[in-house]
């Protein structure tokens, strides 16, 4: 226990050092940010035994300086944005990084698997991307070290964005004059020359990416507010929560301000993996890994080859997690109470009351922080030209040959019914004009015989 205290002190006083450090690179420089450096000092030092429920972390969401890099400058953020709206990178120019991580909702896509071009199907969940900026390494195993890394697999993952290879995707950047310019602002100083080919690289692609995606953060919530002092922030339920979460020790794995286990070091490679389930003869356990397919992914082993590894993921946070359901890393579990009774069950072996569920459910929307308003940019444009091949869609050909049935299967599962399609006015209104046409046209072929004879 002392051990651990000390190891808390001491993480607390780097994090406070990196946290001036950090407030000191911004007062040089001219990149605005939300939360101040007075109150970023504040946020570390937090005195929380005289709350009415200690709460599990003494320090609170530690805001975009935290992560802050040298050189994310206001351009380079706003290129990154652009970047990550922009489907046109992609195969059939219909998928951007925000398909599956929207950013105008919970960073995610609400979807059990997420859905790529052609619609197809990878086999997890699009986690989060906000705070992702805070996780010591990227992917619910971990495969990449940072967000730059990660964001080189989807350009070319054919569940993605499906490019055939990484010189395709930036073809297609380096073909828009409006991109070419905003390089060179960003980039142009570093680079060997001005010529498309030196200066759109895959390296500065992704690094103006993650410097847009560390700018989201979500500081400010309830949860937060109450670590720094306000005793009226969260409601009796949400304490009552509180105290249930930690009775139950979710924060054993969930702990740390991310409540993901990993903030100090972000993008540092030190991943944070424990097992899912851990209580695998636990039978409620059993059903709910049959239910929800937990153990059909080999988690962390599926990167190191370790049997050790196995059933092993990256704890994720639980910020904002009332707004990215479904859960889990197979996107199964559908509701938030769902996944409080499958970790009760197979993380801690334990039995929980509706009303237990309730009260965390409610603790669990008090980390619901403030989102950063998130404005549409206007995305470069070739002038008369199309940035997609025409010959981008030729696999939809195949898709059109699928048999009837399957072709119904797909509309009914896009939500769209047949009655639609029915009480369309085009459609009736398209099948009058035909017959018209063709009266016509037989009246007129008679006409035309009679008067020949
Ligand atoms: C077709 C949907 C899809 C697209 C498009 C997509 N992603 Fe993802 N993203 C996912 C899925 C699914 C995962 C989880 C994969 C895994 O862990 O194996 C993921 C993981 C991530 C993560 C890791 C988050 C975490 O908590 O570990 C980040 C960051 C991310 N994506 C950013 C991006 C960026 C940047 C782009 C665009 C270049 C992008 N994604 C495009 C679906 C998508
Ligand atoms: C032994 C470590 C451990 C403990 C204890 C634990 N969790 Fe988890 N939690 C994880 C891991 C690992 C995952 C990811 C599992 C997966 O995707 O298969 C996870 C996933 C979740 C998710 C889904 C997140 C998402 O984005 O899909 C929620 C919600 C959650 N945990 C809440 C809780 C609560 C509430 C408790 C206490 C009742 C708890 N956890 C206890 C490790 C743990």
């Amino acid at each position: 226990m002392l051990n651990r205290r000390r190891q808390l002190f001491v993480a607390l006083g780097v994090a406070l050092m990196l946290v001036l450090g950090a407030g000191a690179v911004a007062a040089a420089d001219d990149v605005e940010s939300d939360t101040g450096d007075v109150s970023q000092v504040q946020q570390m030092d937090n005195e929380t035994t005289d709350l009415p429920v200690e709460p599990p972390t003494e320090v609170s969401h530690p805001g975009y300086e935290y992560i802050r890099q040298e050189g994310d400058t206001e351009e380079k953020i706003e290129l990154g944005e652009q970047l990550f709206l922009d489907p046109r990178i992609s195969e059939t120019g219909t998928i951007s990084c925000n398909t599956c991580h929207n950013v105008m909702e919970g960073g995610d896509d609400s979807r059990p698997t997420a859905m790529g071009v052609h619609g197809q199907t990878g086999p997890v969940a699009s986690p989060t991307v906000w705070n992702s900026g805070f996780h010591h390494t990227q992917f619910w195993d971990g495969r990449a070290d940072t967000l730059a890394e990660q964001a080189e697999g989807p350009l070319v993952a054919d569940v993605e964005m499906g490019m055939p290879d990484h010189e395709a995707a930036l073809d297609r950047i380096r073909s828009v004059p409006g991109y070419v310019e905003s390089y060179e602002e960003v980039y142009g100083d570093e680079a060997e020359s001005t010529d498309p080919d030196d200066l759109i690289t895959l390296e500065r692609t992704v690094d103006a990416i993650a410097a847009y995606e560390r700018t989201l953060v979500t500081p400010n919530s309830p949860y937060d507010q109450y670590v720094e002092g306000d005793e009226d922030a969260l409601t009796e339920q949400q304490l009552d929560g509180m105290e249930t979460f930690q009775e139950l020790g979710c924060q054993s794995c969930h702990s740390g301000p991310m409540f993901s286990g990993q903030w100090e070091e972000p993008e540092s490679g030190e991943g944070v993996y424990q097992p899912h389930p851990t209580f695998r003869e636990n039978e409620q356990c059993q059903e709910y890994v049959e239910e929800y397919g937990l153990m059909d992914n080999p988690g962390r082993m599926g990167v190191t080859d370790d049997a050790a590894d196995e059933f092993l993921y990256k704890v994720p946070t639980l910020r904002n997690v009332e707004h990215t359901a479904p859960y889990m890393h197979t996107g199964q579990v559908e509701t938030l109470e769902d996944a409080i009774r499958v970790m009760a069950a197979c993380s801690l072996d334990e039995e929980v009351s509706d009303e237990e569920v309730e009260d965390i459910h409610a603790f669990l929307t008090s980390l619901t922080g403030e989102y950063p308003d998130q404005e549409m940019p206007r995305l470069p444009n070739p002038s008369g030209e199309s940035m997609i091949p025409m010959d981008a869609d030729t696999e939809f050909e195949d898709m059109e040959e699928e048999p009837e049935e399957d072709m119904e299967n797909d509309i009914e599962e896009n939500g769209a019914d047949d009655e639609e399609v029915e009480d369309t006015p085009g459609f009736t209104i398209g099948a009058a004009v035909l017959a018209l046409a063709l009266v016509l046209a037989t009246a007129l072929i008679g006409y035309n015989r009679r008067t020949e004879q």
